[in-house]
């Protein structure tokens, strides 16, 4: 009986059984996707987005975390190590660059930065005035790239301390590593080669730099000294921290807050020709909006009587006497040191000797680690045992200025040439462009 029921329907019972055993598969391949996707989160590391990828970066017991200027490794239920790299934007949004497999050779945009740089180890964003986060990284020439207390100065505090912001609560990793507030900062100026100097100053083994600008002191002093810490790369006994935000040279109200924070820091400009300084703002300014009027346009109230517009901010940001008077009021002119943009380009082992010994570092950074790369002229950095191409800074420096009428620079250089003189004479140091 039973054997005829199942000779009867034994087609039916056999589409059954191929049926299910599809809906199964399908499930199982499903499930095992999806977990493949997903990081465990009890096995994440957060390391920060620095060019040294040891332990000492690594995000500290019970650490809070935000987004900013940090790189997630998470493994995932089948070993495979996922990269995400946390681009917090002025708006308070967050971008995610994503990278799914070690092997994978290409960050793939989630979120809405736009560059998709090809070295995990080597991301910074370059977050320019007047333009969007800029994800920047070193690559090779041929490829397109609160109030604060004073005793709070300088504190060596134990990361363990924990923050306001909650974005990421993380496991413990390691004991005896610190974040520092910064020793001395790269206050500016914009486009004066202010990222070549810290990256130059990267390579030297007793200085740890996070690679964004914290803009601290402008944008976001209302999160307070221990956001400020939290950007900044862990170090270990002898290490110096540093970071640069061109923005604080100019900005009003930043001298006073460095100054209660640590009246010691130590302040570094970079300082260029101010008209080719202006050129190369445009000219950042029209990478962007294309739209804009010309350089000659933006640069006089009117063309005819050629009255430089003083309040251009292109224009402004040159007038270096004028806002070096405000920090002076400050800090002593001991506390400054002057880097000039042009001999950056021409000769950086030079301007890194001298900036050595400013910090009070040995002198690491010679001409040894430069080379001429490429045909744009501007000096690249050597990478280790000659693996491969040296590292170049990315596109968006050493850009390609438009063309500006002889008469218009002419006119611009006699307008600086008081202001330049008075600078020279407040620093004590000639830097040649009238
Ligand atoms: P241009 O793009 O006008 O040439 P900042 O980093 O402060 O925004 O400065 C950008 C400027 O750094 C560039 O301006 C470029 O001239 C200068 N610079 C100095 N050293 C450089 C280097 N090694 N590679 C590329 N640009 C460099």
């Amino acid at each position: 009986m039973l054997l005829s029921a199942f000779f009867r329907y034994k087609s039916v019972l056999f589409f059954m059984m191929t049926f299910s055993g599809f809906v199964l598969l399908g499930a199982y391949i499903l499930t095992m996707s999806l977990l493949s996707a997903i990081p465990l989160s009890d096995q994440r590391v957060l390391r920060s987005n620095d060019n040294n990828n040891n332990d000492n970066n690594a995000i500290l017991p019970g650490d809070t975390v935000n987004p900013g200027a940090l790189r997630d490794e998470g493994v995932s239920r089948h070993n495979r190590v996922l990269h995400y790299s946390v681009k917090e934007k002025d708006d308070g949004s967050s971008a995610v660059l994503k990278k799914k497999h070690d092997s994978d050779l290409h960050w793939q945009k989630s979120g809405d930065v736009t560059t998709a740089p090809n070295d995990n180890s080597m991301i910074y964003v370059d977050d320019d005035d007047d333009e969007d986060n800029v994800v920047d990284s070193w690559r090779g020439d041929d490829e397109d790239d609160g109030a604060i207390l004073p005793q709070q100065a300088n504190a060596n505090v134990n990361a363990n301390d924990k923050g306001n912001d909650s974005s990421f609560v993380l496991p413990r990793i390691l004991e005896n590593a610190t974040k520092k507030l910064p020793e001395a900062i790269i206050i500016g100026v914009k486009k004066g080669g202010t990222r070549a100097l810290l990256e130059f100053l990267r390579i030297h083994p007793d200085v740890r730099a996070p690679g964004p600008e914290p803009h601290f002191f402008d944008r976001n002093y209302h999160r307070g000294v221990h956001w400020y810490r939290k950007q900044m790369p862990s170090t270990i006994e002898g290490q110096m921290t540093v970071e640069k935000t061109p923005s604080y040279f100019v900005t009003r109200e930043v001298p006073k807050r460095i100054f209660n924070m640590s009246r010691v820091m130590k302040l570094i400009v970079v300082v260029r020709n101010p008209v080719t300084r202006a050129i190369s703002d445009y000219t950042q300014s029209f990478s962007k909006r294309p739209y804009i009027k010309s350089f000659e346009q933006r640069a006089f109230i009117d063309n005819t009587t050629r009255l430089v517009d003083t309040k251009w901010g292109a224009v402004k940001i040159g007038v270096y006497a004028k806002h070096l008077e405000r920090w002076l009021r400050y800090f002593p002119l001991s506390q400054f040191h002057f880097v000039s943009g042009e001999k950056l380009i021409s000769n950086p082992a030079g301007e890194m000797a001298k900036v050595q010994r400013f910090l009070g570092l040995k002198q690491i950074i010679t001409d040894k680690h430069f080379y001429l790369y490429g045909s744009r002229g501007f000096p690249c950095l050597k990478k280790p045992e000659g693996s491969g191409r040296p590292h170049c800074l990315g596109k968006s420096k050493g850009r390609r200025h438009p063309y500006v009428d002889p008469e218009v620079i002419q006119r611009l250089t006699d307008f600086y040439r008081p202001f330049n003189l008075k600078f020279y004479q407040m620093v004590g140091q000639d830097f040649g462009w009238t």
